[in-house]
Protein backbone atom coordinates (compact mmCIF):
# COMPACT_ATOMS: atom_id res chain seq x y z
CA UNK A 1 0.00 0.00 0.00
CA UNK A 2 1.40 3.60 -1.13
CA UNK A 3 0.94 6.06 1.54
CA UNK A 4 1.75 9.78 1.61
CA UNK A 5 2.31 11.87 4.42
CA UNK A 6 0.02 15.25 4.63
CA UNK A 7 1.39 17.67 8.01
CA UNK A 8 4.99 16.96 7.94
CA UNK A 9 5.49 18.49 11.44
CA UNK A 10 6.12 17.23 15.48
CA UNK A 11 4.75 13.79 14.82
CA UNK A 12 5.45 13.30 11.34
CA UNK A 13 9.10 11.86 12.65
CA UNK A 14 7.26 9.67 15.23
CA UNK A 15 5.39 7.62 12.26
CA UNK A 16 8.26 7.63 10.23
CA UNK A 17 10.66 6.10 13.18
CA UNK A 18 7.55 3.36 13.05
CA UNK A 19 7.52 2.97 9.48
CA UNK A 20 9.98 0.24 8.88
CA UNK A 21 8.19 -2.16 11.17
CA UNK A 22 5.29 -2.52 8.67
CA UNK A 23 7.39 -2.78 5.23
CA UNK A 24 3.90 -3.30 3.40
CA UNK A 25 3.66 0.60 3.92
CA UNK A 26 5.35 2.38 1.19
CA UNK A 27 5.78 5.93 1.82
CA UNK A 28 5.51 8.00 -1.36
CA UNK A 29 5.54 11.62 -0.71
CA UNK A 30 4.77 14.28 1.41
CA UNK A 31 2.94 17.38 1.46
CA UNK A 32 2.80 20.23 4.17
CA UNK A 33 1.53 24.15 3.40
CA UNK A 34 5.62 24.49 5.02
CA UNK A 35 7.15 23.75 1.27
CA UNK A 36 10.88 23.41 3.94
CA UNK A 37 8.93 21.01 6.08
CA UNK A 38 7.84 18.66 3.19
CA UNK A 39 10.79 19.00 1.30
CA UNK A 40 13.14 17.99 4.65
CA UNK A 41 10.87 14.75 5.02
CA UNK A 42 11.16 13.81 1.32
CA UNK A 43 14.78 14.32 0.84
CA UNK A 44 15.37 11.74 3.90
CA UNK A 45 12.72 9.48 3.29
CA UNK A 46 13.86 9.59 -1.05
CA UNK A 47 10.45 10.21 -1.14
CA UNK A 48 8.59 13.01 -3.57
CA UNK A 49 7.54 16.65 -2.19
CA UNK A 50 4.31 17.48 -3.48
CA UNK A 51 3.64 20.93 -4.76
CA UNK A 52 -0.27 21.05 -3.82
CA UNK A 53 -2.62 18.67 -1.90
CA UNK A 54 -4.51 18.47 -5.34
CA UNK A 55 -0.89 17.01 -6.46
CA UNK A 56 -1.11 14.84 -3.83
CA UNK A 57 -5.30 13.71 -4.37
CA UNK A 58 -4.73 13.43 -8.52
CA UNK A 59 -1.91 10.88 -7.88
CA UNK A 60 -2.88 7.33 -8.77
CA UNK A 61 -0.43 5.64 -7.29
CA UNK A 62 -1.33 6.98 -3.64
CA UNK A 63 -3.88 4.41 -1.93
CA UNK A 64 -3.59 6.31 1.65
CA UNK A 65 -3.51 9.77 2.78
CA UNK A 66 -2.12 9.68 6.17
CA UNK A 67 -3.59 12.93 7.74
CA UNK A 68 -0.97 14.31 10.20
CA UNK A 69 -1.96 17.94 10.19
CA UNK A 70 -3.32 20.20 12.98
CA UNK A 71 -6.81 18.62 14.15
CA UNK A 72 -8.34 22.06 13.01
CA UNK A 73 -7.56 21.05 9.02
CA UNK A 74 -8.45 17.68 9.78
CA UNK A 75 -11.54 18.32 8.06
CA UNK A 76 -10.74 19.87 5.07
CA UNK A 77 -7.65 17.33 4.64
CA UNK A 78 -9.78 14.29 4.79
CA UNK A 79 -12.93 15.70 3.42
CA UNK A 80 -10.88 16.53 -0.09
CA UNK A 81 -8.90 12.92 0.03
CA UNK A 82 -11.92 11.01 0.54
CA UNK A 83 -13.85 13.05 -2.71
CA UNK A 84 -10.40 11.58 -4.73
CA UNK A 85 -11.23 8.32 -3.71
CA UNK A 86 -8.52 7.93 -1.24
CA UNK A 87 -8.52 5.84 1.77
CA UNK A 88 -7.60 8.19 5.16
CA UNK A 89 -6.04 7.58 8.01
CA UNK A 90 -6.65 10.54 10.45
CA UNK A 91 -4.53 11.91 13.29
CA UNK A 92 -6.88 12.55 16.19
CA UNK A 93 -10.07 13.55 16.11
CA UNK A 94 -11.77 12.87 12.83
CA UNK A 95 -13.12 17.00 13.49
CA UNK A 96 -13.56 19.29 15.51
CA UNK A 97 -17.39 18.99 15.78
CA UNK A 98 -19.50 15.97 16.16
CA UNK A 99 -21.22 16.86 12.93
CA UNK A 100 -18.23 17.90 10.83
CA UNK A 101 -17.37 14.09 11.61
CA UNK A 102 -20.44 12.52 10.94
CA UNK A 103 -20.23 13.88 7.26
CA UNK A 104 -16.73 12.54 7.04
CA UNK A 105 -17.87 9.52 7.65
CA UNK A 106 -20.42 9.13 5.97
CA UNK A 107 -19.04 10.34 3.03
CA UNK A 108 -16.64 7.02 3.59
CA UNK A 109 -19.18 5.07 3.77
CA UNK A 110 -20.64 6.11 0.65
CA UNK A 111 -17.57 6.02 -1.40
CA UNK A 112 -16.77 2.71 0.16
CA UNK A 113 -13.53 3.92 1.28
CA UNK A 114 -11.87 3.08 5.13
CA UNK A 115 -11.56 6.14 7.70
CA UNK A 116 -9.48 5.48 10.35
CA UNK A 117 -8.63 7.79 13.55
CA UNK A 118 -5.99 7.43 15.52
CA UNK A 119 -4.78 6.54 18.19
CA UNK A 120 -4.11 2.88 17.51
CA UNK A 121 -2.71 1.86 21.14
CA UNK A 122 -6.07 -0.35 21.90
CA UNK A 123 -3.71 -2.65 18.90
CA UNK A 124 -0.88 -2.78 21.64
CA UNK A 125 0.54 -5.52 23.24
CA UNK A 126 -0.83 -4.40 26.68
CA UNK A 127 -3.90 -3.37 25.52
CA UNK A 128 -4.82 -7.21 23.28
CA UNK A 129 -2.95 -8.43 26.61
CA UNK A 130 -5.12 -6.68 28.89
CA UNK A 131 -8.20 -7.37 26.57
CA UNK A 132 -7.84 -11.39 26.23
CA UNK A 133 -7.08 -11.44 30.50
CA UNK A 134 -10.90 -9.47 30.51
CA UNK A 135 -12.04 -12.74 28.37
CA UNK A 136 -10.31 -15.16 30.87
CA UNK A 137 -12.37 -13.30 33.31
CA UNK A 138 -9.24 -13.09 35.37
CA UNK A 139 -11.09 -10.78 37.87
CA UNK A 140 -14.54 -11.95 37.03
CA UNK A 141 -17.22 -9.75 35.76
CA UNK A 142 -16.22 -6.14 35.38
CA UNK A 143 -17.87 -3.51 37.48
CA UNK A 144 -16.19 -0.50 36.86
CA UNK A 145 -13.22 1.23 35.09
CA UNK A 146 -10.67 4.03 36.65
CA UNK A 147 -8.49 5.54 33.77
CA UNK A 148 -6.44 8.32 34.36
CA UNK A 149 -4.97 10.80 31.36
CA UNK A 150 -3.04 13.45 33.30
CA UNK A 151 -0.19 15.01 32.17
CA UNK A 152 1.35 17.15 35.24
CA UNK A 153 1.77 20.49 34.81
CA UNK A 154 3.02 21.18 31.49
CA UNK A 155 2.76 24.80 31.17
CA UNK A 156 5.20 24.64 34.09
CA UNK A 157 7.52 22.52 31.82
CA UNK A 158 9.98 23.32 29.72
CA UNK A 159 7.80 22.57 26.76
CA UNK A 160 9.27 25.40 24.48
CA UNK A 161 12.48 22.94 24.47
CA UNK A 162 10.66 19.86 23.47
CA UNK A 163 11.51 19.00 19.97
CA UNK A 164 11.27 15.87 17.54
CA UNK A 165 14.18 13.31 16.62
CA UNK A 166 14.56 15.93 13.60
CA UNK A 167 14.05 19.57 15.77
CA UNK A 168 10.71 20.24 15.26
CA UNK A 169 9.24 21.83 17.84
CA UNK A 170 6.73 20.62 19.82
CA UNK A 171 3.62 22.76 18.74
CA UNK A 172 2.53 23.51 22.51
CA UNK A 173 0.19 27.31 20.83
CA UNK A 174 -2.13 24.21 18.97
CA UNK A 175 -2.26 21.55 21.89
CA UNK A 176 -3.47 23.94 24.25
CA UNK A 177 -6.07 25.58 21.89
CA UNK A 178 -7.25 22.19 21.30
CA UNK A 179 -7.29 20.92 24.51
CA UNK A 180 -5.78 17.94 26.40
CA UNK A 181 -9.15 16.32 26.57
CA UNK A 182 -9.54 15.92 22.36
CA UNK A 183 -5.64 15.01 22.07
CA UNK A 184 -5.55 12.69 24.68
CA UNK A 185 -9.59 10.87 25.92
CA UNK A 186 -8.71 8.91 22.71
CA UNK A 187 -5.84 6.96 24.46
CA UNK A 188 -8.39 5.43 26.52
CA UNK A 189 -11.74 5.89 25.09
CA UNK A 190 -10.52 3.13 22.02
CA UNK A 191 -9.14 0.44 24.60
CA UNK A 192 -12.34 0.75 26.56
CA UNK A 193 -14.77 0.90 23.66
CA UNK A 194 -13.07 -2.26 22.24
CA UNK A 195 -13.17 -4.08 25.33
CA UNK A 196 -16.68 -3.38 26.31
CA UNK A 197 -18.66 -2.22 23.20
CA UNK A 198 -20.16 1.07 22.60
CA UNK A 199 -21.33 3.35 24.99
CA UNK A 200 -25.13 4.14 26.10
CA UNK A 201 -24.25 8.07 27.43
CA UNK A 202 -21.49 9.94 28.86
CA UNK A 203 -21.98 12.32 31.97
CA UNK A 204 -19.23 14.95 31.86
CA UNK A 205 -17.48 17.97 33.28
CA UNK A 206 -14.85 20.35 31.68
CA UNK A 207 -12.96 23.35 32.68
CA UNK A 208 -10.24 25.61 31.94
CA UNK A 209 -8.47 25.68 35.21
CA UNK A 210 -4.94 27.74 33.96
CA UNK A 211 -5.43 31.05 32.78
CA UNK A 212 -3.97 31.33 29.22
CA UNK A 213 -1.71 33.86 30.57
CA UNK A 214 -0.26 31.39 32.89
CA UNK A 215 0.34 29.10 30.22
CA UNK A 216 1.99 31.18 27.99
CA UNK A 217 2.69 35.03 28.81
CA UNK A 218 3.35 36.37 25.01
CA UNK A 219 1.10 34.32 22.69
CA UNK A 220 -2.66 34.68 22.81
CA UNK A 221 -4.40 31.53 22.64
CA UNK A 222 -7.71 31.58 20.50
CA UNK A 223 -9.68 30.17 22.04
CA UNK A 224 -8.56 31.11 25.16
CA UNK A 225 -10.35 28.95 27.91
CA UNK A 226 -10.51 25.32 25.85
CA UNK A 227 -10.82 22.83 29.13
CA UNK A 228 -7.24 21.65 30.27
CA UNK A 229 -9.34 19.45 33.04
CA UNK A 230 -11.99 17.36 31.97
CA UNK A 231 -14.04 13.77 33.88
CA UNK A 232 -16.25 11.76 32.70
CA UNK A 233 -18.35 9.00 33.55
CA UNK A 234 -19.20 6.72 31.02
CA UNK A 235 -22.22 4.38 30.74
CA UNK A 236 -21.08 1.16 28.60
CA UNK A 237 -24.67 -0.45 26.63
CA UNK A 238 -23.12 -3.85 28.25
CA UNK A 239 -23.57 -2.61 31.69
CA UNK A 240 -19.84 -1.59 32.97
CA UNK A 241 -19.28 1.95 34.13
CA UNK A 242 -15.92 3.94 33.52
CA UNK A 243 -14.62 7.26 35.08
CA UNK A 244 -12.08 8.64 32.59
CA UNK A 245 -10.14 11.84 33.88
CA UNK A 246 -7.88 13.62 31.35
CA UNK A 247 -5.54 17.15 32.56
CA UNK A 248 -2.54 19.25 31.86
CA UNK A 249 -2.74 20.01 35.49
CA UNK A 250 -2.91 17.00 37.65
CA UNK A 251 0.52 15.04 38.05
CA UNK A 252 1.35 12.71 35.31
CA UNK A 253 -0.77 9.23 35.85
CA UNK A 254 -1.52 7.41 32.74
CA UNK A 255 -3.10 4.34 34.93
CA UNK A 256 -6.07 1.63 33.86
CA UNK A 257 -7.56 0.25 36.77
CA UNK A 258 -10.31 -2.58 35.56
CA UNK A 259 -12.37 -3.67 38.64
CA UNK A 260 -14.24 -6.69 38.41
CA UNK A 261 -15.73 -8.61 41.68
CA UNK A 262 -12.44 -10.87 41.71
CA UNK A 263 -9.90 -8.05 41.79
CA UNK A 264 -8.38 -5.75 39.66
CA UNK A 265 -6.61 -5.64 36.41
CA UNK A 266 -4.81 -2.82 35.08
CA UNK A 267 -1.71 -1.43 33.72
CA UNK A 268 0.26 1.65 34.39
CA UNK A 269 0.56 3.52 31.06
CA UNK A 270 -1.12 3.16 28.03
CA UNK A 271 2.14 4.89 26.36
CA UNK A 272 4.08 2.17 26.41
CA UNK A 273 2.85 -0.57 23.78
CA UNK A 274 4.65 -2.96 25.77
CA UNK A 275 3.69 -2.04 29.79
CA UNK A 276 2.83 -5.09 31.84
CA UNK A 277 -0.34 -5.70 32.75
CA UNK A 278 -1.08 -6.92 36.11
CA UNK A 279 -3.61 -8.75 38.58
CA UNK A 280 -4.55 -8.25 41.73
CA UNK A 281 -7.05 -10.49 43.28
CA UNK A 282 -9.75 -10.24 45.95
CA UNK A 283 -8.41 -12.83 49.32
CA UNK A 284 -10.90 -13.53 51.84
CA UNK A 285 -8.93 -14.66 55.31
CA UNK A 286 -11.42 -15.64 57.87
CA UNK A 287 -14.34 -13.06 57.59
CA UNK A 288 -12.63 -10.26 56.05
CA UNK A 289 -12.36 -9.71 52.53
CA UNK A 290 -9.48 -7.46 50.72
CA UNK A 291 -7.56 -6.48 47.78
CA UNK A 292 -4.55 -8.08 48.13
CA UNK A 293 -1.28 -6.06 47.47
CA UNK A 294 0.42 -8.41 45.54
CA UNK A 295 0.58 -7.09 41.59
CA UNK A 296 0.91 -10.36 39.88
CA UNK A 297 2.36 -10.24 36.05
CA UNK A 298 -0.21 -11.39 33.66
CA UNK A 299 2.00 -12.53 30.55
CA UNK A 300 1.94 -10.06 27.36
CA UNK A 301 0.58 -11.99 24.41
CA UNK A 302 3.74 -11.28 22.79
CA UNK A 303 6.72 -8.46 23.39
CA UNK A 304 6.33 -5.28 22.17
CA UNK A 305 8.62 -4.22 19.61
CA UNK A 306 11.87 -2.06 20.58
CA UNK A 307 10.95 1.57 19.51
CA UNK A 308 14.04 3.72 17.76
CA UNK A 309 13.01 6.99 18.76
CA UNK A 310 13.32 8.67 22.47
CA UNK A 311 10.25 10.41 23.91
CA UNK A 312 7.21 10.65 26.52
CA UNK A 313 5.73 7.46 24.57
CA UNK A 314 7.06 4.39 23.32
CA UNK A 315 4.40 3.63 20.32
CA UNK A 316 4.08 2.13 17.36
CA UNK A 317 2.14 5.00 15.78
CA UNK A 318 2.22 2.90 11.93
CA UNK A 319 0.23 0.26 13.55
CA UNK A 320 -3.20 1.59 12.57
CA UNK A 321 -2.12 2.85 8.92
CA UNK A 322 -1.11 -1.11 8.94
CA UNK A 323 -3.97 -2.57 10.12
CA UNK A 324 -6.04 -0.21 7.80
CA UNK A 325 -3.53 -1.71 4.91
CA UNK A 326 -3.95 -5.08 5.60
CA UNK A 327 -7.48 -4.77 6.11
CA UNK A 328 -8.18 -3.46 2.69
CA UNK A 329 -5.89 -6.06 0.79
CA UNK A 330 -7.29 -8.34 2.81
CA UNK A 331 -10.84 -7.55 2.25
CA UNK A 332 -11.63 -7.91 5.96
CA UNK A 333 -13.61 -5.64 8.53
CA UNK A 334 -10.25 -3.35 9.72
CA UNK A 335 -10.44 -3.01 13.39
CA UNK A 336 -10.47 0.77 13.42
CA UNK A 337 -13.42 1.06 11.48
CA UNK A 338 -14.98 4.21 10.32
CA UNK A 339 -17.74 3.39 12.93
CA UNK A 340 -15.41 2.59 15.47
CA UNK A 341 -13.60 5.80 15.33
CA UNK A 342 -16.73 7.96 14.91
CA UNK A 343 -17.88 6.51 18.08
CA UNK A 344 -14.80 7.18 20.09
CA UNK A 345 -14.74 10.82 18.27
CA UNK A 346 -18.13 11.43 19.90
CA UNK A 347 -17.65 10.24 23.24
CA UNK A 348 -14.18 12.89 23.03
CA UNK A 349 -16.19 15.76 22.20
CA UNK A 350 -19.16 15.41 24.43
CA UNK A 351 -16.59 15.40 27.09
CA UNK A 352 -14.60 18.48 26.18
CA UNK A 353 -18.31 20.27 25.19
CA UNK A 354 -19.57 19.63 28.66
CA UNK A 355 -18.00 22.68 30.36
CA UNK A 356 -18.62 23.39 33.88
CA UNK A 357 -22.31 22.97 33.95
CA UNK A 358 -21.95 19.80 32.74
CA UNK A 359 -24.32 17.30 30.72
CA UNK A 360 -25.58 13.92 30.65
CA UNK A 361 -24.94 12.77 26.67
CA UNK A 362 -26.84 10.19 24.94
CA UNK A 363 -24.56 8.45 22.38
CA UNK A 364 -25.71 8.94 18.85
CA UNK A 365 -23.46 6.74 16.99
CA UNK A 366 -22.31 2.89 17.39
CA UNK A 367 -20.30 -0.01 16.43
CA UNK A 368 -19.36 -3.48 15.04
CA UNK A 369 -17.41 -5.93 17.76
CA UNK A 370 -14.05 -5.92 17.07
CA UNK A 371 -12.01 -9.12 16.80
CA UNK A 372 -8.74 -9.25 18.99
CA UNK A 373 -5.39 -8.93 17.05
CA UNK A 374 -4.32 -12.64 15.80
CA UNK A 375 -1.72 -12.68 17.98
CA UNK A 376 -3.45 -11.93 21.01
CA UNK A 377 -6.72 -14.44 20.00
CA UNK A 378 -7.44 -16.45 23.95
N1 LIG B 1 2.50 16.60 19.27
C1 LIG B 1 2.33 15.38 19.76
O1 LIG B 1 2.99 14.98 20.73
C2 LIG B 1 1.34 14.46 19.11
C3 LIG B 1 1.34 13.11 19.47
C4 LIG B 1 0.41 12.26 18.88
C5 LIG B 1 -0.46 12.76 17.95
N2 LIG B 1 -0.47 14.09 17.62
C6 LIG B 1 -1.44 14.56 16.62
O2 LIG B 1 -0.76 14.73 15.39
C7 LIG B 1 -1.35 15.77 14.61
C8 LIG B 1 -0.27 16.75 14.20
O3 LIG B 1 0.35 17.23 15.35
P1 LIG B 1 1.85 17.75 15.34
O4 LIG B 1 2.29 17.73 16.74
O5 LIG B 1 2.65 17.05 14.30
O6 LIG B 1 1.61 19.26 14.87
P2 LIG B 1 2.63 20.23 14.10
O7 LIG B 1 2.08 21.59 14.20
O8 LIG B 1 4.03 19.99 14.58
O9 LIG B 1 2.56 19.71 12.60
C9 LIG B 1 1.40 19.79 11.82
C10 LIG B 1 1.81 20.12 10.41
O10 LIG B 1 0.65 20.16 9.60
C11 LIG B 1 0.80 21.21 8.66
N3 LIG B 1 -0.54 21.65 8.23
C12 LIG B 1 -1.54 22.18 8.99
N4 LIG B 1 -2.61 22.43 8.22
C13 LIG B 1 -2.30 22.07 6.97
C14 LIG B 1 -3.00 22.09 5.73
N5 LIG B 1 -4.25 22.55 5.63
N6 LIG B 1 -2.35 21.65 4.62
C15 LIG B 1 -1.09 21.18 4.71
N7 LIG B 1 -0.37 21.13 5.84
C16 LIG B 1 -0.97 21.57 6.96
C17 LIG B 1 1.53 22.30 9.42
O11 LIG B 1 2.19 23.20 8.55
C18 LIG B 1 2.49 21.48 10.28
O12 LIG B 1 3.75 21.31 9.67
C19 LIG B 1 -2.44 16.36 15.50
O13 LIG B 1 -3.68 15.83 15.13
C20 LIG B 1 -2.09 15.90 16.90
O14 LIG B 1 -3.24 15.71 17.69
C21 LIG B 1 0.45 14.94 18.16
Amino acid sequence: MRIVFVGCGFVSDYYLKTLPLHPHLELIGCFDQDCDRADHLAKRTWSKSYNSLDDVLADANVDIVVNLTNPRSHYSITQAALMAGKHVYSEKPIAMTMAEAKELADLANQKNLQLSCAPCSCLSESAQTLWKALRQEVVGPVRLVYAEMDDGLVHKMPYQQWVSTSGIPWPFQDEFEVGCTLEHAGYYLTWLTMFFGPAASVTAFSSCLIPAADKHPEVTLSPSDTPDFSVACIKFVSGVVARLTCSIVAPHDHSLRIIGDQGIAGIDDCWYYGDPVYVQRMVKIRRKVFMSPVKKKYPLVRRAPKFNYNGAQQMDFCRGVAEMAEAITEGRPNRLATDFSLHNNELAIAIQNALETGCTYPLTTSFEPIQPMPWAMA
